[in-house]
């Protein structure tokens, strides 16, 4: 994956903001700069506007009508899916799950493993940079089957030494289960020849894409992964929806996650037998107008350029990265040639929630804490960072404004 996009057409970022109307708020009497984008990104008025129209317009429940409306909903529901799997270069719509975020899309894919092949004993390999929705589901099949969590270092850049990782597989790997961009670090991850290295071992491999789906395409046909995992509101759309790929054949093999409408093949007092995928594992009624919101995000974002984004972003994230290398009170975390625009940091002799509580009061929006990334904080030798993260949507004034805020910041501290 690279963010250098020499070659991508220009964004218009301008008019493009004009698309995003909280954008023309104030914060406490001063322009928003908002750069918490890598915690969750505002919504263009496509995406609040499919949304507002489907109520409006083709309200009804999905794949059950015969009826006008529900077969407009069922229509916007399926192009949704369509884009999505557009959007990943998945093989066919039929690759897509609709899931409750990315959170359920990891907990979808912990439990039928645990369910189908993963038992006592059975090794999966985790990064120390994951963030804890990919962290957790796994400690759950620890506790619940016996599970045995194996874990990759990184460097502090958020570098893969692929040898060490080739190193950890054993006849008991059975998955690998990797951030293919960290949270905090921005490093993207070789995803390609770490699916080729576990499936050479015959282990299955699903990446998290919550952020590196985000900053750049994403091919996971090219990649050759078994699952790769998106959330709606970190890419523009709204929240409750996420998506999971699944390589056909691996999710013909998986079993149900939540048994409800829709999952079922048949089902009698006795038995029940169930769907095919996706919607085996589309239980119930889905979140219609979320996914309809998330097919317009994805649409907006082909529209503008996934590429032309990508490139903007790694021009304020280079503007970024320099600028703060300025400030002698700054100390970065993670500067990976190439990396995405999420740029963790801390201020010397300051807390990151007092910095963040600063930055906000001239306007600036970053995220403090530990990122829901504890593993890589304790890595990292600290227990919180700030983290400004970028989005299309975001100038370079946006970047000065950060730098101001810092001096002052460290004025007011220090
Ligand atoms: N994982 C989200 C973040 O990085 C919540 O802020």
């Amino acid at each position: 994956m690279s963010f250098d996009g020499h070659q991508a057409p220009l964004l218009d970022v301008a008019s493009l903001r004009g698309e995003f109307p909280i954008l023309s708020r104030e914060a406490y009497g001063k322009p928003l700069v908002y750069l918490d984008n890598a915690a969750s990104a505002q919504k263009p008025r496509a995406v609040i506007n499919a949304m507002k129209d489907a109520m409006e317009h083709s309200y009804a429940n999905v794949h059950r009508g015969l009826h006008l409306l529900s077969n407009e909903a069922t229509a916007a529901f399926e192009d949704a899916r369509k884009t999505a799997a557009a959007f990943l270069n998945a093989p066919s719509p039929d690759d897509i799950v609709f899931t409750g975020g990315g959170t359920d899309a990891f907990n979808l894919v912990a439990y039928a493993l645990g369910v189908s092949e993963i038992g006592e004993g059975d090794e999966i390999i985790l990064s120390l940079m994951e963030h804890h929705s990919n962290i957790v589901p796994w400690h759950l099949l620890r506790e619940r089957k016996g599970a045995v969590l194996k874990w990759l270092d990184v460097s502090e850049d958020g570098a893969i030494d692929l040898d060490a990782y080739r190193a950890m597989f054993t006849d008991r790997t059975k998955l690998v289960a990797i951030s293919h961009m960290s949270n905090v670090l921005g490093a993207a991850t070789p995803a390609k020849e770490m699916a080729k290295i576990a499936h050479d071992h015959g282990a299955k491999i699903l990446l998290d894409g919550c952020q590196a789906g985000v900053h750049g395409p994403v091919d996971v046909s090219d990649i050759d992964c078994d699952f790769y995992v998106l959330t709606g509101h970190k890419l523009y759309g709204p929240t409750g929806i996420g998506v999971l790929y699944g390589r056909r054949d691996v999710m013909y093999d998986l079993p149900p996650f939540r048994g409800g409408g829709e999952m079922i093949d048949t089902v009698t007092t006795e038995a029940v037998t169930y769907n095919d995928p996706p919607h085996r594992f589309e239980a119930g009624t889905p979140a219609i107008l979320e996914a309809i919101g998330l097919g317009a995000a994805l649409s907006w974002m082909q529209d503008k350029g996934v590429d032309a984004i990508a490139a903007h972003e790694a021009a304020l994230a280079a503007h970024a990265l320099e600028e703060l290398s300025k400030l002698n009170f700054v100390r970065v975390f993670g500067r990976a040639p190439g990396k995405a625009p999420i740029i963790a940091f801390a201020v010397e002799g300051a807390h990151p929630h007092d910095v963040s509580a600063i930055l906000d009061r001239t306007g600036v929006a970053v995220r403090a804490g530990h990122h829901c990334a504890q593993p890589l904080m304790k890595r990292l030798g600290v227990t919180a960072t700030s983290r400004a993260s970028f989005a299309a949507y975001n100038t370079h004034e946006d970047v000065e404004a950060l730098i101001r805020g810092l001096q002052k910041t460290h004025q007011m501290l220090s």
